[in-house]
């Protein structure tokens, strides 16, 4: 085609491609003012924003989180009659969101250290609006997977930048229990999918299946965080890392209402001093300067998945199905049950957090979960299958019980804090991987070891309880405690190690 065209209409053809492109230039550039215009009137008094505002807002992405990696459970089964799918590619949608995730959460840590919290929680809100949009429209499998990685990449870079960026604008006495809002949203977003899972089976609303609703349903919240992600401000920490002392000092005022400026400009010397101290971040510093922090970081999110909590949230009524011939109907109630469990102990963590040590929460957590597993393998291994669906269910509501006021909440809450300033980001994005990592192992893996043991769930369950004892040595040899230390203090700290 293009060997048969005049030379002049190829020159007017480029020029007119070139017009276009500094069109598009100059529209982009005009669209990130009106952004920055924006973002300016949300310091303003035009929206005065509280720190309740802030921190909902900020910890929406945990919703998202839950949400998108709750639905799937319930949707699953009637997207795969609906397209004529294989076990195995049903599987694969499920798991595509996670290997989204992990590279998600990989790639953002450097960006958010470069382009700062609050722009990145933008691009994952859009994200999250392109993934869920696509989701509710595939059309087949390889759509569907491609919806599914887009929507991984926005939950991995949420989970990343998320606890990071409430750790660094909370105040120190009070920086567990804010941060536990993100576990808070997760285990909220998770009770609305298995709420969206029963509300719409059946309906198909409009004439739309049931299962596009229930994952289009995602969008309502996706539109959410990317109002916030504009309104909100960016992290001080950030800022100061950035040279920008005005623009902190303004955010530190904005969210420290309770407190006189001469304490805000305290706090504020204080971030310059230990930002004054710290090298430029990357992965070589990362290695060098923070390694104890990155061992406690990938050791805490690996242990968080391999006590195997998703096997509850993403399989229970295949477990109660299965294991003990429940229908299908009742087995999805016994997983909203534990949404509710998961939730309402969630809450009491968020009140208890900065009340005990974290070290103290994680080891307490760790003997609930190792008792609760044991009793019920034993249990499952000994006794009359037929009789033990009802202490089964009992054990494993005391086992989210001791995961939700613990494990759930500090792993995310820990790997905001304890990362030096300069590698807060890249660092974050490590231990986020690295939790992303376990979930694909256990998600991918628990079937299979199910079916393994002839359906005796005790089997994966005394797996499991061998991880949850395991983590005791190790949070008492490699965690540091964190507890009403600011940031700054934190880093002087495990610098010295
Ligand atoms: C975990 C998730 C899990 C959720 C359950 C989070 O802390 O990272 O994988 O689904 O807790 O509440």
């Amino acid at each position: 085609m293009t060997a048969t065209t005049p030379a002049s209409v190829q020159a007017a053809s480029q020029n007119h491609e070139a017009d276009v492109a500094d069109t598009v230039a100059a529209e982009a550039a005009n669209a990130i003012e009106s952004i920055e215009a924006m973002e300016n009137r949300g310091f303003s008094s035009r929206f005065p924003l509280n720190s309740s505002f802030i921190f909902t807002f900020g910890a929406l992405g945990g919703m998202l989180f839950g949400f998108d990696t709750g639905i799937i459970s319930g949707a699953s089964p009637l997207i795969e009659t609906d397209f004529g799918l294989t076990v195995s590619q049903t599987g694969f949608i499920t798991s595509s969101v996670l290997i989204g995730s992990c590279v998600g959460a990989l790639s953002i840590g450097a960006l958010s250290d470069r382009f700062g919290r609050k722009k990145l929680l933008i691009v994952s809100a859009l994200l999250f609006l392109l993934g869920s949009g696509m989701c509710a429209t595939a059309t087949g499998f390889l759509m569907m997977v491609a919806a599914r990685i887009i929507l991984g990449l926005a939950v991995g870079a949420a989970s990343a930048l998320t606890p990071a960026y409430l750790a660094e604008l909370a105040p120190k006495e009070r920086r567990g229990s804010l941060s536990t809002l993100f576990q808070l949203m997760i285990t909220f977003g998770i009770l609305l999918a298995y709420a969206s899972n029963l509300g719409f089976l059946g309906h198909n609303l409009l004439g739309v299946r049931d299962w596009r609703w229930m994952l289009g349903s995602a969008l309502v919240p996706a539109a959410l965080l990317l109002i916030g992600g504009i309104l909100l401000p960016e992290s001080p920490r950030y800022l100061v890392n950035r040279g920008d002392e005005r623009n902190a000092f303004k955010v530190l005022t904005l969210i420290r209402k309770d407190v006189d400026q001469t304490q805000v400009q305290l706090e504020l010397d204080e971030i310059k001093a230990v930002a004054a101290q710290d090298t430029k971040g990357g992965v070589r510093e990362l290695f060098r300067i923070a390694r104890p922090a990155l061992i406690a970081a990938i050791g805490i999110m690996l242990f968080q998945q391999l006590v195997g909590i998703n096997s509850v949230i993403y399989f229970l009524p295949q477990v109660f199905i299965k294991g003990f011939g429940f229908p299908e109907a009742d087995a999805i109630w016994v997983s909203v049950g534990i949404g509710v469990v998961n939730f309402v102990s969630t809450i009491v963590a968020t009140m208890i957090m900065d009340k005990f040590p974290r070290k103290g929460m994680l080891v307490f957590g760790s003997i609930v979960m190792t008792v609760s597993l044991a009793i019920l393998a034993v249990m499952n291994f000994v006794g009359d299958v037929a009789v033990l669906a009802v202490p089964t269910m009992i054990l494993i509501a005391f086992y989210i019980l001791g995961f939700a006021v613990s494990w759930g909440p500090i792993a995310w809450v820990l790997i905001g804090e304890i990362f030096p300033l300069s590698v807060r980001g890249i660092g974050s994005s490590f231990g986020s991987a690295a939790n992303w990592l376990g979930n694909f192992i256990v998600s991918q893996f628990f079937l299979v070891l199910l079916d393994a043991f002839h359906n005796n769930v005790g089997g994966p369950f005394a797996i499991f309880g061998v991880f949850a004892a395991l983590s005791i040595p190790f949070v008492l040899r490699f965690v540091p405690e964190t507890k009403g230390k600011s940031l700054e203090e934190i880093e002087q700290e495990i610098s010295r190690h």
